[in-house]
């Protein structure tokens, strides 16, 4: 077999396994994995790691929220995410009250066609659930766009109520998609805001100090109480405290298809980085906030022993100037999220495998070969087989870099981890084949992206498979 481009000498690294071989591509697809395979051209792979392109299923890019619209739009996030070793994102496409589905998923896909540098697909934000909504979840998984996501907090702005929430629930039962739950008591914390700001506290770390790990913990377990009822697998997204977590686990324990994701920023950062002087706390206001030092090795153990399986990003950049700055003197203007989608796999990498916690093989099953088998992407993404997209990272496990807003590819004008020094960097990435990065620099352009449909049905399983 004469294959196109042959990327040659490297050892392959999937979700399962590690071995030398060479990898045969032709019309952007992997022909063939083997020895001395033989084509038109070739990029040499010696001396490093070759995984599968990384999958990030939770951006929010080019999204008005909290009075402003995100720094990261589809170019410069998708551009900075191929940086990163990234070449899949799954982003949200929101519903505006009183309208369709099918206004928020065209109303994104006018945002990201021709704008994406790397593959994308969206979940819709689910706001309102009349009849007629129900109908267009129906078509919009016959599309491939098959989850949905829906908030137990932000009233006024996203919360919809537990009735609404097993509706959505049972009708993912007959559709085959998957709900994506943002699990916190968005009433509990409504509440303590309000008491906070009314005696006086109006500092950054309020936006912690009023969202309780609790709040999460029991939002979490009626997330899954729900799903339980109606029958469905459910995904909690951004997950951040260890008490959340252990409620996923024993749901998991049971035999039941609960799955949850957890962010660099709760594997890295901690409560402490609100107490930072005058308003550097906002930088790290997010939803659910920064837990306290020590949470973090609880989720470190949870993605060793699979209560999480996947590590995603929740990438919702917001400059310090002029918008976190929207919330200087009153805590709940802050507008809520932190950049990331340029660092998640050199972080994980950092923190998970050089420090000994996940093996390189579970490295890859977080970053990019669950995450496609929960959304619909597998094996199409997400694996190394002859038939997938050739979406390839070469890894450099020696190459060092020092994460900084200075070098960054991201539109924001702060990195959480600035400073961070890291081992093991995504040094040439192809997407469908094609080169797209090449020694750290971007070379591919910024319309390389294209719409992926998803299968439904997945993750009726534990493993995140079908049933
Ligand atoms: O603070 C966050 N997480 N911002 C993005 C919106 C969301 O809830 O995911
Ligand atoms: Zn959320
Ligand atoms: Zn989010």
């Amino acid at each position: 077999m004469f294959l196109d481009f042959i990327i040659r000498g490297g050892t392959i690294v999937t979700a399962d396994d590690t071995y030398r071989a060479d990898i045969g591509i032709t019309r952007g697809k992997i022909k063939a994995i083997g020895v001395d395979l033989a084509g038109a051209e070739s990029l040499d792979a010696s001396g490093k790691l070759v995984m599968p392109g990384g999958i990030d299923v939770h951006t929010h890019l080019d999204m008005p929220f909290g009075g402003t619209v995100t720094a990261d739009d589809w170019t410069s996030g998708t551009t900075a995410a191929a940086c990163g070793g990234t070449t899949t994102v799954i982003d949200f496409a929101i519903q505006d009250f009183g309208s369709s589905l099918r206004k928020g998923v065209d109303a994104w896909f006018a945002r990201a066609e021709g704008k994406a540098a790397i593959d994308y697909s969206f979940h819709t934000i689910v706001r309102d659930l009349k009849e007629s909504h129900l109908k267009e979840m129906d078509e919009l998984v016959s599309e491939g766009i098959t989850t949905f996501k829906l908030f137990m907090a932000y009233p006024g702005v996203f919360m919809v109520d537990d009735a609404t929430i097993f509706q959505a629930m049972l009708r993912t039962r007959d559709n085959g998609g998957l709900i994506c739950m943002h699990a916190e008591n968005g009433g509990v914390i409504d509440i303590l805001v309000k008491r906070a700001l009314a005696e006086g506290h109006t500092e950054p770390k309020w936006h912690a100090l009023t969202r309780p790990m609790s709040a999460e913990a029991e939002a979490t377990r009626r997330a899954i109480a729900l799903a339980e009822m109606a029958g469905v697998p459910v995904y909690i997204v951004h997950l951040s405290a260890g008490d959340a977590m252990e409620e996923v686990r024993r749901a998991r324990e049971r035999g039941l298809p609960v799955f949850a994701e957890t962010c660099p920023q709760y594997l890295f950062l901690s409560y402490e980085d609100y107490e930072k002087p005058g308003f550097e706390g906002a930088k790290y206001v997010m939803s659910p906030p920064l837990r306290p030092k020590g949470n973090e090795e609880r989720l470190w153990n949870g993605l060793s022993t699979d209560a999480l399986q996947a590590v995603s990003t929740d990438h919702c950049s917001f400059c310090m100037k002029e918008q976190k700055e929207i919330g200087k003197g009153d805590f709940s203007k802050i507008p809520n999220g932190a950049p990331g989608i340029e660092n998640r796999l050199m972080l994980l990498h950092e923190g998970g495998v050089n420090r000994g916690r996940i093996t390189m093989n579970r490295f890859v099953d977080l970053v990019s070969t669950r995450p496609a088998k929960i959304f619909g992407l597998y094996p199409r993404k997400g694996s190394i087989t002859v038939g997938a997209d050739a979406d390839l990272v070469l890894w450099d496990k020696e190459r060092k870099w020092t994460i900084s807003a200075k070098t960054h590819r991201m539109k924001v004008d702060y990195n959480p981890y600035e400073g961070t020094e890291v081992t093991g960097v995504p040094d040439t990435v192809l997407l469908r084949g094609k080169v797209v990065v090449r020694d750290q620099k971007h070379v591919g352009s910024t319309t390389d992206g294209a719409f992926v449909r998803r299968e439904a049905g997945t993750a009726r399983t534990p493993e995140g498979s079908p049933r």
